[in-house]
This record gives structure tokens, sequence and C-alpha cells, in this order.
């Protein structure tokens, strides 16, 4: 079992939580996630290591309610346990491996997270300024009023810029317009990543293609066992079959097929979609089992 220490509600939606699980906080590594599981009728949830503490053996996760198992999530308070807490899944970032550490020196990086994806942008960022790597930070929200971890992030990065939508609060506009602003103000990247829902991880893409801007996008499609067997997770990138629990979650941005992997989220939810996938698809719709729940 898995205690909650820490609890804060950051929005209405959303809450952060520090979960005891030393195992995880020995190992993990930013870009890395976990899959959660309340109790045996929960759902598998998975989420992004949002940070962790080593010495307090915790790991930090941001829950934004979208159904009905991140909205149970929502009713736990510090103290309750979770009964699975599976990681750390997936590889980690590339840019925060210590092996890459100079390779990574050399070069200007720019960071834009949308949303929710603000949360998992913050350990990367951590990671590198704890490394002597001051990345610039774009974080961009619909309103004033769905903003939150700007104080942490500006804590680490090099420089921070907050936009939304509305121009309530920071610029006016959203990631891809401020990223456009900054070029045109002369300033000069190397490497991009962005985190956030998949159509702004695309539109982020389209533009720093043609600014020639190198781009990582962190994917996050629906996934059931996290362990690159059940097929849920199947992207195409670069014209190969990948899955994203185990592949990624990061991948090349330029080379995702981001129409795909949107059209093939819609029809995974439904069970004739996964039918009609599981035909399309044929031995590549698994990433293993060879089998979908029964679908096939
Ligand atoms: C690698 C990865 C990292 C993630 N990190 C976070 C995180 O840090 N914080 C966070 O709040 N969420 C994160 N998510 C999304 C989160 O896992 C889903 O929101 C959650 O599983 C939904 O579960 P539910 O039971 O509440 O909703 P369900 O009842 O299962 O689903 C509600 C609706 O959301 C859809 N849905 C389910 N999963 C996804 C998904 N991945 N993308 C889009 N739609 C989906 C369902 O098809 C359904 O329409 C991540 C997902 C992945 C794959
Ligand atoms: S979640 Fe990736 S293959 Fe099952």
């Amino acid at each position: 079992m898995y205690q909650i220490v820490r609890r804060q509600q950051l929005q209405s939606n959303i809450v952060l939580m520090d979960i005891k699980a030393p195992r995880v906080a020995k190992e993990c590594l930013p870009g890395q996630f976990i899959i959660a599981k309340m109790d045996e009728f929960g759902e598998r949830i998975p989420l992004t290591i949002c940070d962790y503490d080593r010495e307090k053996e915790t790991v930090t996760i941001v829950v934004q309610t979208i159904g009905a198992g991140t909205e149970r999530m929502m009713d736990l308070k510090e103290g309750d346990f979770l009964m699975d807490f599976v990681g750390p899944l997936g590889c980690p970032s590339e840019l925060c491996l210590e092996k890459n550490l100079e390779e990574t020196r050399k070069k200007k990086i720019v960071f834009i997270g949308g949303g929710l994806g603000t949360a998992p942008v913050y350990p990367q960022v951590k990671w590198l300024h704890e490394h002597g790597i001051d990345a610039d930070v774009i974080i961009g929200y619909r309103n004033k009023d769905l903003l939150f971890y700007e104080e942490e992030m500006r804590s680490v990065a090099g420089n921070l810029y907050v936009t939304t939508d509305d121009g309530s609060y920071g610029f006016h506009g959203n990631g891809c317009q401020q990223l456009q602003a900054l070029v045109d103000e002369g300033k000069k990247y190397d490497l991009c990543v962005s985190i956030g829902p998949m159509i702004m991880m695309k539109f982020v893409c389209l533009l720093t293609k043609e600014l020639g801007i190198p781009t990582i996008v962190s994917m996050n499609p629906i996934m059931v066992d996290g362990t690159g067997m059940c097929g849920a997770c199947r992207l195409v990138v670069d014209g190969k079959v990948k899955f994203a629990c185990v592949d990624g979650p990061e991948f090349d941005g330029h080379l995702v097929d981001f129409d795909q992997a949107m059209k093939r989220m819609q029809q995974y939810k439904s069970e004739e979609g996964r039918a009609k996938l599981a035909y399309e698809e044929g031995d590549t719709h698994h990433g293993g089992c060879g089998h979908c729940g029964g679908d096939k």
C-alpha cells in the first residue's frame, strides 16, 4: 500500500499528491510515469511523475479529473492509501540522462507546457537547473483562473513566459504564438520540448518544423497495461508502429503521426472501435500478448 503523505488542491479539478513509494522514488527519472490503482475495483490510471524526493522516498503526481477513476482519486485525503503504484514506467527523458549532459549543455532549450502538461514539464526543467542548465519555459492556460505551478516553475526556469488564451494574465495567446514572438525578437533555440494535449503538441510541431527547431513531445494516449502488451497506446512514428508505454512516452515530434494518434484514441474508446482497429491493424495491433480483452 502507498500512503498519500501530502495533498494540495491546485484547482477545483486538479490535485497534487506526494505518495510514499520508496522503490519508485529511488529509481525514477524525469519523463517517466507510474500507473496508480486505488483499490481492487479501481481503474489503472497512468500519471506522469511530476517530482520526486529520494530522501523522503516520495513521488509527486498531479491529477486532473476526467472520468470515474480520476474523480475517485480526487476524493482521497492525506493519510489515505493507494493499493498499487507501479513504476517507474516508460523511458526517461533523454535530456535528463547524465550520459547526455555534455551535449545537452550545448543546447538552448525551450519547453512548452499546456494546461496540465505544465506539471510534467517541471521535473525536467528542475533536473536541468540542478545540473547548471537553465531552459526557457512557456506555460499556457485558457485563462488566469486555471494557472498553477507558476512559482515552482519560475524557481527552476531560465526565463518563464506565461500565456493565457483570453489575455487575462501574461502574454495574450497560446504557446505557439509566444514561441513565434520570442523567435521574432531574436531568440534562438536548438531544441523544443512540448508536453500537453495532443492537439497542442501537433501545432507546436508544425511551427517548430517551420522554424527548424528539433522537437520532443511526450505522448499520452489511452493506456491499459503500460507494459507494451495490450496495444492501447499504439502510435505511428516515422512510419513505424510504436507503443508509447515502452518505446516512449517521448518521441521526435516531427515524426509523430498526430492525426492518426488522435483518430485512433477516439476509436479506441468504444468496443466497436477497438474491434475495427484490431481488424485493420492485424498483427501490429497488440504490443505483445496477442489478444485484447477478448475483442479479437
Ligand atoms: C503516459 C501518460 C501520462 C499521463 N499523465 C497524467 C498526469 O500526470 N495527470 C493526469 O491527470 N492525467 C495524466 N494522464 C491521463 C490520465 O491517465 C487519464 O486522464 C486517466 O487515465 C483517465 O481515467 P479516468 O478513469 O478518470 O477516466 P475514464 O473514465 O477512463 O475516461 C474518461 C474519458 O477520458 C478518456 N481518456 C482516458 N485516458 C485518456 C488519455 N490518456 N488521453 C485522453 N483521453 C483519455 C476516455 O476514453 C474517456 O472518454 C496521463 C496519461 C498517460 C498515458
Ligand atoms: S498500454 Fe502500451 S501496449 Fe498496453
